[in-house]
């Protein structure tokens, strides 16, 4: 049975224990081999792909995106839910909080972010209207809804380069330019995914005040530790979601870079 639906594990999850009969699988890519797990969960083959390996052994820098994201394409994915760890810069966006982000700000540096690199694979300058799915944001909410969860359904995420924390003054800026919450991995992740023509959506949860806002230093240990109180409700929302997903996609993410989408044409 294809594999049609994926969870990318961030920082605090690190296995697919919602999945039953899991085995491993080796993906190779024109980018390098891919590890991950296949399981069945409620009649339906989900992978699960830890994003900083098993034993978080992989910084933000150095994740090998393209090679994640064409690994979960060579086995058919067509919807990934991708959760993330995030500092906040939005005082209603609390520590414990869930958000659905729906635009991102991207201020990494020198992380390939494209599949089209010329030559044979053409120039391709994919539209960044809609860079998470709207479809599998309004599953996710109808999911929270279901479980009777406190959720924010639309958020500005800031990529960050990492893998330091941001200064005070970093947070500041990015404040003031509208961003709601930060890590140091979701970009160029949603891209690719966009080019790869797969649903894509994020899942962050809030784990800490971002730097300056927060009273406190910030450690990678508080991170993980907020991850770990929260991962029963991150888990029931993904079990949740995945049951709901509908595998006829009705949203514009399967012709991303195929195309036609028609210029101006209404929402
Ligand atoms: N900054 C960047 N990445 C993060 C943070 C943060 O404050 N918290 C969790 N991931």
């Amino acid at each position: 049975m294809a594999v049609k639906i994926a969870v990318i594990g961030g920082t605090g999850v690190y296995n697919p224990d919602l999945l039953d009969d899991v085995r491993e699988e080796w993906v190779s890519t024109p980018y390098g081999d891919v590890g991950l797990q296949v399981g069945r969960f409620q009649g339906r083959q989900v992978a699960f792909l830890a994003r900083h390996g098993q034993q978080h052994s992989v910084p933000p820098h150095l994740v090998n995106y393209r090679a994640n994201i064409m690994a979960l394409k060579t086995l058919g994915v067509k919807s990934i839910l991708a959760t993330a760890a995030v500092g906040s810069l939005n005082l209603d966006m609390r520590p414990g909080d869930l958000v659905f982000c729906d635009q991102f700000l991207d201020f990494t540096r020198g992380r390939v972010q494209t599949f089209f690199e010329g030559g044979p694979e053409g120039v391709v300058h994919v539209d960044m209207t809609e860079p998470y799915c709207p479809e599998l944001r309004a599953v996710l909410a109808r999911a929270a809804s279901n479980l009777g969860l406190p959720v924010h359904s639309a958020g500005t995420y800031v990529a960050t380069e990492g893998p330091r924390f941001e200064t005070p003054a970093e947070i500041r800026m990015l404040r003031q330019l509208g961003g709601d919450l930060v890590g140091m991995t979701g970009v160029p992740e949603v891209v690719l995914a966009r080019e790869a023509e797969i649903c894509y959506a994020n899942i962050s949860l809030v784990t800490n005040y971002a730097a300056g806002i927060s009273a406190n230093r910030l450690t990678h240990e508080e991170v993980v530790e907020a991850m770990h109180v929260n991962a029963a409700r991150l888990r029931s929302l993904i079990a949740e979601t995945v049951a709901l997903i509908d595998p006829e996609r009705a949203c514009l993410c399967h012709r991303a870079v195929s195309g036609p989408v028609v210029a101006g044409s209404p929402k």
